[in-house]
């Protein structure tokens, strides 16, 4: 597998990634997460967890006879992850989105938060999220920024992830019909990004 420079990027914005969270940015994100349909048993797949953002609001969601499975292909973030949610019902893999170490059908549900964008082959991704993904589910996409606006801050950021964004829903309709995902529905407006499309495998 070609070698991705954003691993070595993120490893290195790991050790401080928690203090870029404001209460607000919480808040926000515990709203969204409101919208997708997490419920108690679920196993849930979020790929490029980072330090675990999201593990608390899912891992409540689904209870003790749940999981929330973070999979980050940067070990330092995936540690950090692992470190902040030593519980049960959270594991932490240290994996690539384009190779997940899975067996097929394994999840009920996967989201991407704050990561897809970065994702260098999002077809390779996809086809791996169809694999392990179970005949129904659900994969969302998240932002707390439009398509819009993360690519403005990505261009401001520059570097590796200057050119870093969401492909325009056109393209996503695309690869999704591709990867056997169906139902898609895209919203994409100031402050927030949410794509979800079920696996029709
Ligand atoms: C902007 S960070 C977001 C992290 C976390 N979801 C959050 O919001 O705090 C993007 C994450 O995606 C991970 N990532 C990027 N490409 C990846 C890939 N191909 N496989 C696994 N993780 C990846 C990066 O290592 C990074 O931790």
């Amino acid at each position: 597998m070609s070698h991705d420079k954003h691993q070595g990027f993120f490893d290195s914005l790991a050790a401080e990634w928690d203090l870029m969270f404001t209460a607000e940015d919480l808040e926000r994100l515990s709203h969204v997460v409101d919208k997708l349909v997490v419920t108690e048993g679920m196993d849930i797949l979020d790929l490029g967890c980072g330090t675990g953002i999201l593990f608390d609001l899912l891992r409540r969601r689904v209870g003790s006879s749940g999981m929330v499975t973070g999979v980050d292909f940067s070990i330092q973030m995936a540690q950090k992850a692992h470190r902040n949610f030593p519980f049960d019902n959270v594991s932490v893999v240290d994996a690539d989105a384009r190779n997940l170490p899975f067996a097929e059908s394994t999840y009920d549900m996967a989201v991407s938060f704050a990561a897809f964008a970065h994702f260098s082959d999002k077809k390779r991704a996809l086809s791996e999220i169809d694999r392990v993904l179970k005949p129904g589910a659900a994969f969302y996409i998240l932002h707390l920024q439009s398509s819009l606006e993360l690519a403005e801050e990505h261009n401001r950021i520059g570097g590796i992830v200057q050119d870093d964004k969401l492909p325009t829903a056109d393209e996503l309709r695309e690869m999704f019909a591709a990867s056997n995902f169906e139902q898609v529905h895209i919203e994409d407006n100031p402050g927030l990004y949410l794509a979800k499309a079920v696996n029709a495998k």
